[in-house]
């Protein structure tokens, strides 16, 4: 696996014009319809209450903190947290009055005391950590006893489809994997909850589907013709056979793809104290 770190991993070390690209692209996702059924599948596996106190870690430009707050309304309260100090300016310039406080972090580091909060979430992060188990313990170590950790995360290899050339795709895919830390979390949420002791830990696959590449592009990065060369998330060479094929589906009305996010929530367990 490439320990190159991922954009996201250090939004705010990229150029002004790539960090704009990035967080809009956060914006993009969170009114992808697909991306708001994964986040209807995770809302009610974290299932807030009002009242409570939450955490959202790695929380882009916080619209998912602002919706929580709407649940845990009128008296709960959350905490939306995110290593890049551009997403929660942006997160902060997007404020609707709710409550929310958002605040510069490391999801493993966090710079709460134990058992802070009633439930915490991180969303689309734990693929780009050097230590993604590291995160999860210290998700683990800020809910409270009985709260609950929901992770959702992306499942690339999961990634398929219909109307493009095999050997463009298994090109395209190919080049791909080797930008990311962790291609296939998705699928090791359940196992990384469990190995961190949780307990009650469920987990639920949410197949996304596109039939059209402007709305996949929201998603998935290949299909997004906005991403510049530089970002080199298609080799140089493919670039442009790779988007003329992607239009002809299209134009064929042949176009599909799919992958998969996962949604994993467990329970903190009582903390033994020390003897
Ligand atoms: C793909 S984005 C997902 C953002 C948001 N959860 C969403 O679903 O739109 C990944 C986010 O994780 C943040 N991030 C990356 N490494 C982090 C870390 N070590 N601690 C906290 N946040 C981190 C990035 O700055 C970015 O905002």
């Amino acid at each position: 696996m490439s320990a190159e770190p991922t954009p996201f991993a250090q939004v705010d070390d990229m150029p002004p014009q790539i960090r704009a690209l990035i967080l809009g692209a956060l914006e993009r996702m969170a009114a992808s319809p697909e991306i708001q059924r994964v986040r209807r599948v995770a809302q009610a596996a974290l299932d807030p209450r009002p009242g409570q106190r939450l955490l959202d870690v790695g929380s882009g430009v916080g619209e998912v903190a602002r919706q929580l707050a709407a649940a845990v309304a009128p008296d709960g309260e959350v905490v939306a947290v995110d290593a890049s100090a551009a997403a929660v300016a942006v997160a902060t310039d997007r404020h609707d009055g709710s409550a929310v406080t958002y605040a510069v972090g490391d999801i493993t580091a966090l710079d709460f005391p134990d058992a802070s909060f009633d439930g915490v979430r991180t969303e689309r992060v734990l693929q780009h950590l050097a230590d993604p188990d590291a995160a999860v313990a210290e998700l683990a170590r800020v809910t409270r006893p009985g709260g609950r950790v929901c992770l959702v995360d992306t499942d690339w290899t999961s990634v398929a489809g219909d109307g493009l050339p095999d050997d463009l795709v298994d090109a395209i895919w190919r080049a791909v994997p080797a930008r990311q830390h962790h291609p296939t979390m998705g699928r090791t949420l359940r196992g990384r909850l469990v190995r961190a002791g949780l307990a009650e830990v469920r987990c639920e696959p949410v197949p996304l589907w596109f039939t059209d590449p402007e709305s996949a592009s929201a998603v998935i990065p290949v299909f997004n013709k906005e991403i510049p060369r530089e970002a080199g998330i298609i080799p140089d060479e493919l670039r442009d056979r790779w988007f003329a094929a992607v239009d002809a589906a299209a134009a064929r009305d042949e176009f599909l793809a799919v992958l998969t996010i996962w949604v994993a929530v467990g329970v903190t367990p009582a903390r033994t104290r020390p003897a």
